[in-house]
């Protein structure tokens, strides 16, 4: 939305030093300064920040990213919001690009509709409080459910009087428009165009979307009567996505980034029954299943979930997939389940604010220990019952995206199960492998094609990943890409560059990078490189792909331990010794991906040989002697290097 120009010149502008320092207090410490990091809790300073450079990396925890990373992540904004932060700062006016007709009319409409849910909202809060009606009925039922006036206050609680059309005539007389009274829900146009109240006679939640403001309603009734919904909730608008939404986020939000940890109830009372028990890193789901969007918004703020459920709840079944969703989404869970007949709401009330938290922290049961224990409950000690129990949590593993996380789970489902991790791996291995999981950042599948003879590299280990090789590539390339490989005495560039270098290599070999990411960074950078060294790195630090800045963060630090070191004279600049080094690194890279690859093989073999499938094992067994051969080529050229 905001030009290209305009972001160019925010990104100009901004000095990260001067940005970071309106939040962290920054020492200088030679060329950087220093300071305790503003993501985690540390003692002695582990966060850096490169004025010349323009990024900042957190040696502790691994942050990293530019001025406008920073502050998206500091400030929990998106990317626009960031740069629109950065353009106040800097006096630029970030015009949101000439906004079409049709974009301004909708901007309206938006702030129109907010309007009306703001007055709304005050309405219903004026009614609880002012009116004789509000008071003896909805107030006096709130205080009786231990909502006290702070807690009334602060979630802005509300009462809808009990005639059919009382709110509507007066926003209608405040001069609110017929168009967004309907729109929000708020009012319902009757067949005879008469406009009446969707809420009346109800105690009213108002729900606030991220930035405070609010969005919905939802309407409790206290009547007993059973054919009456016990809810009422404002339909879905331009202004309210339901699944996008979770009761109390805005309340929550800054507790949830501090704790990196958030509750996650089911409605509306209870999250205001913890919050007034002190725990305010608390969010509502509000009788929805759990959406993957929602789980998102969660993740914009921590890293851990913990489910509250109660004993008796009839979605158990929902509960449980709801908990393979948050695991796919890469966020760590936990589950507390309330004794029968308790919910969060019920049981805040009836013990005292200590005996609540350390029954949070006391029953928290990680999701192997849930599910088995749920699912034992029906299996007894029927063995297929059994199996089925372990293949269900196996399922719940295989969707985690982070390999290592997988082996914790794994190590625990081996004590649990009391079987092999091996076989628990190839389990989750192969439910990855049918739901065609692909790993962060690389792809799994094995490519196996024509054996190719001569010492290129063959085709078919085109699938081995070998991180720190091709991580290695990237650092040449990025900090020295466009400098010569040889250095002529002249210093003048001539003959080929380090890119140039690289690019042939691996196009000789049809090989490339496993790690998504790094091969984008290598793609972009052969589209742009004819813009010179300086724009180059500076293109990457800027990039609109946090992934992207990040690695190029950790490569301009100097971060990576490079394999080549060990090869090479440490006492050297890096610029003179390029001819040497990018070559090895290549070979290395070579090298290695043959390694794992011939690795592989040899585990195929021996599973060939264990299902005596013959011809099977004499086509594995001449590609490993083809591998064999190509890297002993490797090698030797390596010590020819190395001499
Ligand atoms: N809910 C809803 N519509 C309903 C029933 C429930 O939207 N007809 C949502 C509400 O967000 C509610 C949540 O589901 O908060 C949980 O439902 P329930 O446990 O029945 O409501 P409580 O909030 O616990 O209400 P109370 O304790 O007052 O009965
Ligand atoms: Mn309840």
């Amino acid at each position: 939305m905001i030009s290209k120009e305009t972001i160019d010149k925010i990104i100009d502008t901004a000095d990260i030093v001067d940005v970071i320092g309106d939040f962290v207090s920054l020492k200088r410490r030679g060329a950087n300064y220093i300071a305790c990091c503003p993501f985690h809790n540390e003692k002695t300073p582990s966060f850096s920040v490169s004025q010349s450079k323009g990024i900042f990396k957190c040696f502790g925890c691994g942050k990293a990213g530019n001025a406008v990373n920073f502050v998206m992540e500091h400030e929990h904004l998106g990317y626009v919001e960031a740069l629109k932060y950065l353009g106040r700062k800097y006096g630029i006016e970030v015009q949101d690009r000439q906004e079409s007709q049709e974009e301004a009319q909708d901007r309206l409409r938006h702030e129109s509709l907010l309007a009306v849910t703001s007055y709304a909202a005050d309405f219903f809060k004026r009614a609880l409080l002012e009116t004789s009606q509000g008071k003896s009925i909805g107030l006096s039922y709130l205080k009786e459910r231990g909502f006290d006036l702070d807690i009334i206050d602060k979630f802005s609680l509300g009462w809808a009087p009990a005639g059919r059309d009382e709110f509507t005539r007066a926003a209608l007389k405040a001069g609110y428009k017929k168009e967004f009274l309907v729109e929000t829900g708020l009012s319902i146009e009757r067949d005879n165009g008469e406009l009446v109240d969707r809420f009346y006679d109800r105690v009213i939640f108002p729900i606030h979307a991220i930035s405070g403001r609010v969005i919905a309603f939802g309407a409790r009734t206290l009547r007993d009567d059973k054919k009456i919904a016990k809810y009422l909730n404002s339909p879905e608008s331009e202004i309210y996505t339901k699944g996008k939404t979770l009761y109390g986020i805005y309340y929550a939000k800054a507790q949830m980034a501090k704790d990196q940890m958030c509750y996650l109830v089911e409605g509306y009372t209870d999250v205001l029954s913890l919050q007034k028990a002190g725990v305010s890193n608390v969010v509502a789901s509000s009788g929805t299943a759990l959406t993957v969007d929602q789980i998102r918004l969660i993740k914009r703020f921590c890293s851990d979930i913990v489910v509250l459920y109660d004993g008796d709840s009839a979605g158990i079944n929902a509960s449980l997939r709801g908990i393979d969703m948050i695991l796919e989404e890469g966020l760590k869970v936990k589950v507390v389940l309330f004794p029968n007949g308790e919910d969060p709401d019920s049981y805040a009330k009836k013990y005292s604010k200590e005996e609540l938290s350390s029954f949070l922290i006391n029953n928290q049961e990680d999701f192997i220990s849930f599910k088995s224990r749920l699912l034992l409950k029906e299996s007894n000690k029927d063995p297929m019952q059994r199996v089925r129990l372990i293949s269900e949590v196996l399922n719940s593993v295989a969707v985690i995206p982070d390999a290592i996380s997988r082996q914790v789970y794994v190590e625990e489902c081996s004590k649990r199960f009391g079987m092999k991790e091996d076989l628990l791996l190839d389990e989750i291995q192969k439910i990855r492998s049918k739901k065609k999981f692909v790993e962060t950042g690389y792809s799994t599948n094995f490519v196996s094609s024509k054996i190719e003879t001569g010492e290129k590299i063959p085709k078919f280990i085109s699938d081995t990943y070998c991180e720190s090789a091709e991580r290695e590539l990237l650092y040449y390339l990025i900090k020295f890409g466009e400098s010569p490989l040889f250095l002529s005495e002249d210093g003048v560039v001539s003959g080929v560059t380090v890119s140039q270098f690289i690019l042939t290599e691996l196009q000789n070999d049809d090989l490339e990078f496993q790690n998504l990411v790094y091969q984008k960074i290598f793609d972009e950078y052969y589209k742009i490189k004819d813009n010179g060294a300086e724009y180059i790195q500076k293109y990457f630090v800027n990039h609109r792909d946090i992934e992207i800045v990040k690695i190029i963060s950790d490569i301009l630090y100097n971060r990576y331990t490079l394999t080549i070191k060990q090869f090479i004279d440490a006492t050297l600049p890096e610029e003179s010794s390029l001819s040497v080094t990018v070559p090895k690194s290549i070979l290395i890279f070579k090298a290695r991906v043959t390694a794992i690859a011939s690795q592989k093989l040899n585990d195929q073999l021996i599973d060939a040989e264990k299902e005596g499938d013959e011809q099977l094992q004499l086509q594995l067994l001449s590609q490993l002697q083809l591998l064999m051969q190509i890297r002993n080529s490797f090698s030797k050229e390596l010590n020819r290097l190395t001499i």
